[in-house]
């Protein structure tokens, strides 16, 4: 069916629902109308992250290894494979899990679509160009990653999700899409998961010092989860096959942002200067030409915008409970 008409009605299913992106998805696919079938095996995200969907009749979650086959009762029309532990700490952790989960969980992700010739977005991301020698990493850009370093588990499962949904586009003539994620932040993203926004706000809220590792001169860029979102949805309604960046491209050094942080909280917190963990990259800035020329996509979210609603989840989360 075809994704064309602005009203049409689709049974969507998302793996990795309950994960902090991929429970964004589900509430951006039902406010436009859409029926939401969402799988996870909770490994890494939170049913806490889809309890403001209970008693949605459009929705439905299922706990499932999509590793594993599932057998479904309707036929659906797309499917949104979210599912990877996504974090250096999470990811580090579960190196085979996610290993597993980009291979066969992939595999059995496309098959499905397959089977109802649905549609199949892969959420990839921009790890996939490991330590860039290229910047702004462009679509074109091949990447330099590390295939037996310890992140190895994350970028070679996503380099390889990405040649199975290829390969299923080039042999059934599936309508596929590849999306390149760059950081991304907002609420429902877990506070202990190692990951720069959540590990500054935590502590800056606590007003502990805040972890820098190595000089801080390393650049990221940060996408609030909505703009993300959106790009999301144009990209898995467009022809276009080969992968499309999405992210913010606005790039700032880790020590700009971590001031940021500190002035958004109005925290006392100094900085704790640790070493850099191996392969991490220097510079991350995504070139979003393409997302912009075929999607008519940009983000719209300020960092100030977006920071002040992901401080305000924080805080809540922090809040102890009453
Ligand atoms: N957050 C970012 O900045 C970012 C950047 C680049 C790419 N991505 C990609 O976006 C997707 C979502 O990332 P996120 O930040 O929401 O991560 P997350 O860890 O919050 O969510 C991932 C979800 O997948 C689930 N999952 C993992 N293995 C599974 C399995 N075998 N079966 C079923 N469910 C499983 C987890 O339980 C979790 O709910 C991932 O594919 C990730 O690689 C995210």
């Amino acid at each position: 069916m075809s994704f064309a008409g602005d009203r049409v009605v689709l049974r969507v299913i998302v793996s990795g629902a309950a994960g902090f992106i991929g429970s964004h998805m589900c509430d951006r696919l039902l406010a436009e109308g859409h029926t939401v079938v969402g799988l996870d095996n909770f490994l890494t995200g939170s049913e806490r992250n889809l309890e403001h969907l209970a008693g949605q009749p459009r929705f439905r979650l299922v706990r499932h290894d999509v590793t594993l086959p599932l057998g479904l009762d309707n036929p659906i029309d797309a499917v949104i494979h979210m599912a990877s532990p996504a974090s250096p700490k999470d990811y580090l952790q579960h190196p085979i899990e996610t290993l597993d989960v980009g291979s066969a969980g992939t595999r059995q992700m496309l098959e499905m679509a397959r089977a109802y010739n649905a549609g199949f977005l892969l959420t990839s991301t921009s790890e996939t160009y490991g330590d860039p020698l290229v910047h702004p990493q462009v679509e074109t850009y091949w990447g330099n990653v590390n295939p037996v370093g310890p992140r190895s588990c994350y970028d070679e499962s996503k380099r390889f999700a990405e040649a199975l949904t290829m390969a299923f586009h080039r042999t059934y003539k599936m309508r596929t899409n590849i999306a390149r994620i760059f950081n991304t932040y907002g609420p429902r993203m877990k506070l202990n998961d190692g990951r720069v926004v959540p590990a500054f706000l935590d502590q800056a809220l606590r007003g502990e010092p805040m972890t820098v590792f190595g000089d801080g001169s390393q650049t990221r860029s940060f996408c609030y989860v909505s703009d993300l979102v959106d790009g999301l949805y144009r990209l898995m309604q467009s022809d276009e096959r080969y992968p499309v960046n999405l992210g913010n491209p606005e790039e700032m050094t880790i020590l700009e942002f971590a001031e940021h942080i500190r002035r958004l909280t109005s925290s006392k917190s100094g900085i704790l200067h640790e070493p850099l963990p191996q392969d991490d990259p220097k510079q991350r800035k995504p070139d979003i030409g393409k997302a912009r020329r075929i999607l008519g996509w940009e983000p719209r979210v300020s960092l100030e915008d977006g920071l002040r609603q992901t401080i305000e989840y924080f805080r809540a989360q922090q809040a102890p409970a009453a």
